[in-house]
């Protein structure tokens, strides 16, 4: 088969938007331009890559097939660029990271610190929530994966990095708002705002209840941690998030943290790999950058 990278890249594009339109304008070229690649590439397949249905179009059998193929390449020559630099000794190439939702509040200050030490290092970063992240950690989608618990399930090997205390929250015009010492029990009298199964904060939220006997009512359930602030701050309920997703409103005083027994829950960021996985030069400075610095660069970012 004849194709060229040229034409996988055209192709992935395609298959990523599914539009030959949308895949022009990512690669500043003209539809037509795509179209006859696309065409030629089948050529060499013999097979249609994508059907038309009405207006839309889809990945045949073929496309399917090699749009998988082409992330394979695509990894591998990622792979192999970092490789080479290291055989002359840069640090330069891709660094891919999966994060937990939470590690959306502090991770891009840690990026940013690295990026200034490390210019040549192209930084690809993706958020899930944690069972998604379990599963590419399993898969080894990824250089690192950032987590608030190491899975005991997987032969992992983990470092914490940074402190994750997880709080108790109101709208700082909650009746509980000022009050000290509330049992824990007392806050089952409240609508409690949970993240969605799945959810990293969610499981330690519900062990610590398992663990004090306490019989958890998910209330209500809102599928991301800005949801969750926003209604806590229109007074719809409370909950329990990491601080480190609250710092903008503790600082604007819309939010409370709320005094209450067993909280702050103690608990950690955790930079993780398997432990078979041979981690690149880039991995490795990226790991040490953050074992070193992390602490330091998210105190000052919320002093
Ligand atoms: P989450 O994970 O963003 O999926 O809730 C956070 C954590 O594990 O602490």
């Amino acid at each position: 088969m004849n194709m060229t990278l040229r034409q996988l890249t055209l192709f992935q594009a395609v298959a990523q938007h599914l539009s030959f339109t949308r895949a022009a304008i990512e690669l500043s070229l003209t539809q037509p331009a795509v179209s006859i690649q696309i065409k030629q590439l089948e050529g060499h397949i013999g097979m249609p890559l994508f059907e038309q249905i009405g207006k839309r179009i889809f990945l045949t059998d073929a496309g399917h097939q090699l749009y998988k193929a082409c992330e394979d390449i695509f990894e591998r020559l990622g792979s192999l660029e970092t490789s080479l630099n290291e055989l002359q000794g840069s640090i330069k190439g891709q660094l891919k990271i999966s994060i937990v939702t939470t590690a959306t509040y502090f991770i891009p200050k840690i990026f940013q610190a690295f990026a200034r030490a490390y210019p040549e290092v192209s930084l690809r970063l993706n958020v899930y929530n944690r069972i998604k992240v379990l599963e590419r950690l399993t898969n080894n989608k990824d250089d690192l994966v950032i987590m608030g618990q190491a899975p005991e399930h997987l032969n992992v090997t983990a470092h914490s990095f940074l402190n994750n205390p997880l709080v108790v929250i109101a709208s700082s015009q909650h009746q509980l708002a000022n009050k000290s010492n509330i049992p824990l029990p007392r806050l089952l009298q409240e609508n409690i705002l949970m993240r969605e199964v799945g959810s990293g904060t969610r499981l330690a939220i519900e062990n610590n209840f398992v663990k004090n006997n306490i019989e958890t009512q998910t209330t209500i359930e809102l599928g991301s941690t800005e949801a969750i602030k926003q209604g806590v701050l229109t007074n719809m309920g409370i909950s329990i998030l990491s601080k480190h997703a609250i710092y903008f409103e503790l600082a604007a005083k819309k939010i409370n943290i709320l005094d209450v027994n067993t909280f702050p829950l103690k608990r950690d960021w955790y930079v993780t790999h398997l432990t078979e996985k041979k981690l690149s030069l880039v991995a490795k400075t990226f790991l040490e950058f953050l074992l070193t610095n992390s602490q330091k660069i998210v105190e000052q970012s919320t002093l």
